[in-house]
């Protein structure tokens, strides 16, 4: 197991840390490349996680006909305008960006600190930017870039600034009455990334960088992020989109 992450890791040619390799090494995760896609397999329940922009499921979330009415589109401001510049400083496997690409006229950035989710976003943008036989996906993956860097040390440290600013951290009661498949990922967040505790100053950071809003997503029952009281609230039944209006 550990030759084949150091053999990923000289083909992508990206620092996965040691500590990290060893907890993937002492656990029931395994990460392995099949055929130029990275796998996160989880062996005792002999299922994988990878991230793959051009299946048939990606395809169809982003043509649903009601798109622009969910409650994560009108959260970041599509039902107003699609000009819009996102930073998705949280972007694990790159799920809520991917959509927003779908449907901005600009660009989105994605952030992702974590190695192992960023190997996965990294592998699986990669072959979103290899498709030649669907002009969607083409537009798409000319609109999605990707960094490997904390959050906060970005806010801090840039001097672009964007129109959204969206962040999604790891909650502890994420994970809970969820259907199978979102669970199986959410095992992975939880194993991989735990809770991210230190979420609460990436809000006041956001506010600095972003012109129009700053949009927060939470399990249905978290308490606000920071503890500030959002401009405007979409809930949905597991989900809640926290709105500051700048
Ligand atoms: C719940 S997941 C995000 C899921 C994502 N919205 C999607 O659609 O796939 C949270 C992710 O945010 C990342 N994260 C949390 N805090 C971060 C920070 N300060 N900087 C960069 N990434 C961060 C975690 O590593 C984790 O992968």
């Amino acid at each position: 197991m550990l030759f084949q992450v150091l053999c990923y890791i000289k083909v992508m040619k990206k620092q996965i840390n040691t500590q990290t390799i060893s907890k993937l090494e002492q656990s029931d995760f395994s990460l392995k490349l099949e055929n130029d896609v990275l796998k996160l397999y989880k062996k005792s329940e002999n299922s994988s996680i990878s991230v793959d922009f051009t299946s048939q499921k990606a395809l169809k979330r982003i043509n649903e006909p009601g798109i622009l009415k969910q409650d994560v589109a009108k959260a970041i401001g599509f039902n107003k305008t699609k000009e819009l510049n996102i930073l998705d400083a949280t972007a694990g496997l790159g799920r809520d960006s991917f959509i927003f690409a779908s449907i901005t006229e600009k660009n989105v950035l994605m952030l992702e600190r974590n190695p192992t989710s960023f190997a996965l976003l990294e592998n699986g943008l990669k072959r979103l930017q290899q498709v030649e036989d669907n002009q969607q996906l083409q537009e798409i993956a000319k609109k999605l870039s990707l960094e490997n860097i904390d959050a906060a040390e970005f806010l801090k440290t840039t001097d672009q600034s964007f129109d959204v600013v969206y962040l999604d951290p790891m909650f502890s009661q994420e994970g809970q009455k969820k259907s199978a498949k979102v669970k199986k990922e959410m095992a992975f967040f939880h194993h991989t990334v735990g809770n991210d505790e230190d979420s609460d100053c990436l809000l006041d950071l956001a506010f600095a960088k972003a012109s129009k809003r700053v949009v927060v997503k939470r399990h249905k029952n978290a308490p606000y992020l920071d503890n500030k009281k959002p401009t405007l609230e979409f809930k949905g039944k597991t989900n809640r989109f926290d709105v500051y209006i700048i």
